[in-house]
């Protein structure tokens, strides 16, 4: 008797746990993903005056304080995350390092009484109270220790995983307790289903955290090679003077920009923001930190010089209409198929350069007919070792 009992109870419990153990998971995947959104709950007495400041100057920062205001609001400009297309105005995180070791008083100064067309533009007409600002102030000091939010998820998103859940707890349930559902399979399937896409929701915005491909990095300057190489017609070597004899073709260093931007001290997109990061990086001696884009694998070797210097390459050839880009971007693949290719097909200008007289046999072959153009594979641009060492 004991012993037939025993197995209906025993299948019970275990139900029991399954499902729990199924709940649980849900309410903290859920909660998870809630907390990203807000990461209001801070409970602490002590530090909730500070916070209740923090939120102000964040609200007032985004537009939602003052109910009244007539401006436009600082996030519009000085946006918090990144775009895919140049925004010229300083983003949040820009001001916010700027400022975060300095006393209220120059930030106020800098905010309240602006200086420069472009600024004169943008801050005209601001009515904010001093204790307001000085919130503002303590929200962009604390995002410049935390950095700019992750791109969360959408409220939109969260309730749709809210339901999936609820739905999934639901068909557990009912495939243990209520058999409300005449056929078991059909709680099988939509438990498959709504897991199968909240699986796949999570891969998504963890995939979202990271870059899209092809995406051009802010560079740490906004600087254009559109209004340089392009607008104002500056040579390439001028400031990629080392193109011409050595492997690389360098980023010049900021006593060359200042060249120019001893005088040049507000541009017309980006006012003086920018030009002032060169003038301190120059003062400071502090190397500007590029974020570099074209970058061979070690076991190639590629010369500018060679190509350059004595190939007489067009830049374009290799990078594109650089003149046109407002952010640098990689416009070849750089791949062997690519270097491969090029040496096909490119003639060399074999009779008027000194460099090409040691190849005394490609010159006979030339005077004699056999050969009527000598192209770059010709001279042993795609053996191996000339690329592979
Ligand atoms: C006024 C100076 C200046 C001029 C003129 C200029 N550049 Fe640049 N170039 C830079 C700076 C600074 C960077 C680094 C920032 C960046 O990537 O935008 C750079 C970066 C680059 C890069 C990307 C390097 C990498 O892999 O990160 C390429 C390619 C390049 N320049 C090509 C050109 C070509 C081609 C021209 C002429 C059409 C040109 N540059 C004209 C200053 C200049
Ligand atoms: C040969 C002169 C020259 C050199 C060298 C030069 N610039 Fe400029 N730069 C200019 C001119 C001209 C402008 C355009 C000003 C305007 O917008 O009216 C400008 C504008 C800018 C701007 C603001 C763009 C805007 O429209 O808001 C930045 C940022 C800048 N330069 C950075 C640099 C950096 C970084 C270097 C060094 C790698 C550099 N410049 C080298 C002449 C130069
Ligand atoms: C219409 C766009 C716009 C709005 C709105 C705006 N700003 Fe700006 N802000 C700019 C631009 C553009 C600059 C850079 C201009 C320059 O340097 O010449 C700037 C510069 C700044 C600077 C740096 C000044 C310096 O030179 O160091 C601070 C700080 C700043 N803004 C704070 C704020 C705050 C706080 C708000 C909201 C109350 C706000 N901004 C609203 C466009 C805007
Ligand atoms: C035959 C193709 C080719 C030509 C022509 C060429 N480049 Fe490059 N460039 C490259 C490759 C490939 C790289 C990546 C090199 C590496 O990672 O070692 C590169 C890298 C660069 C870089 C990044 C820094 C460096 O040197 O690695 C700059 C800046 C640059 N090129 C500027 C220029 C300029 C300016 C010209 C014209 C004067 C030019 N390039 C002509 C292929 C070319
Ligand atoms: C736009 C055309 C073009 C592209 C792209 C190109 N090259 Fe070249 N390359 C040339 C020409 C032209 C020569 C012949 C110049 C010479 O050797 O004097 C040459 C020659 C060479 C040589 C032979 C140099 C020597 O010792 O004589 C090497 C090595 C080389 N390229 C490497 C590369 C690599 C690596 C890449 C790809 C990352 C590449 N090239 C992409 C045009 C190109
Ligand atoms: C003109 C220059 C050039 C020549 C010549 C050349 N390679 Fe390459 N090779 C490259 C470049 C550039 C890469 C890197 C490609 C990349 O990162 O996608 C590469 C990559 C490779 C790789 C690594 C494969 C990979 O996907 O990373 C091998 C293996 C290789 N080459 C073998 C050879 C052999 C064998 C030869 C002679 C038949 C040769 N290469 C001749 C430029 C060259």
């Amino acid at each position: 008797m004991r012993k037939v009992n025993l197995l209906p109870d025993l299948q019970l419990r275990l139900k029991t746990l399954i499902s729990l153990i199924f709940f649980s998971i849900f309410l903290i995947s859920g909660n998870s993903l809630l907390a990203n959104i807000s990461d209001e709950e801070d409970n602490s007495a002590s530090e909730h005056q500070i916070h209740e400041d923090l939120q102000r100057g964040e609200r007032f920062f985004k537009g939602l304080l003052p109910k009244d205001r007539k401006f436009e609001t600082c996030v519009s400009c000085h946006t918090l995350h990144e775009s895919d297309s140049l925004n010229w105005n300083p983003s949040a995180m820009d001001i916010a390092l700027k400022y975060s070791g300095k006393d209220f008083t120059d930030f106020q100064s800098a905010v309240m009484e602006p200086n420069g067309k472009k600024m004169e533009a943008s801050h005209k007409d601001f009515k904010i109270e001093v204790e307001d600002l000085k919130k503002v102030k303590m929200y962009l000091d604390q995002l410049a220790v935390t950095g700019p939010p992750p791109p969360g998820p959408t409220i939109n998103m969260i309730i749709i995983f809210v339901l999936l859940g609820l739905l999934m707890t639901f068909s557990v349930l009912d495939l243990i307790f209520f058999h409300k559902i005449k056929y078991r399979f059909i709680s099988v399937i939509i438990l498959l289903i709504t897991l199968g896409i909240q699986v796949y929701m999570i891969a998504e915005a963890a995939i979202g955290l990271g870059r899209s491909p092809g995406y051009a990095p802010n560079q740490p300057i906004k600087f254009s090679h559109k209004i340089h190489a392009g607008d104002n017609r500056i040579d390439c070597k001028y400031c990629h003077h080392l193109a011409e004899y050595s492997k690389s073709a360098g980023i010049p260093a900021m006593e060359l920009c200042m060249n120019c931007h001893v005088l040049v001290r507000e541009g017309s997109h980006s006012g003086k923001f920018e030009i002032a990061k060169v003038v301190e990086a120059n003062e400071t001696k502090k190397p500007v930190e590029w974020i570099r884009l074209h970058n061979l694998p070690d076991h190639v070797f590629f010369s500018h010089a060679q190509h350059v210097g004595i190939a007489k390459v067009d830049c374009k050839k290799c990078h594109g209409a650089v003149q046109e880009m407002g952010i640098m971007k990689q416009s070849s693949d750089l791949s062997m198929g690519w270097c491969i290719n090029c040496h096909r097909q490119t003639k060399v200008n074999f009779k008027d350069n000194a460099y090409y007289d040691k190849y005394l046999k490609l010159h006979e072959d030339l005077k004699s007919g056999k050969l009527d153009t000598v192209r770059a594979v010709n001279i042993g641009a795609n053996d191996c070792m000339r690329c592979h060492y």
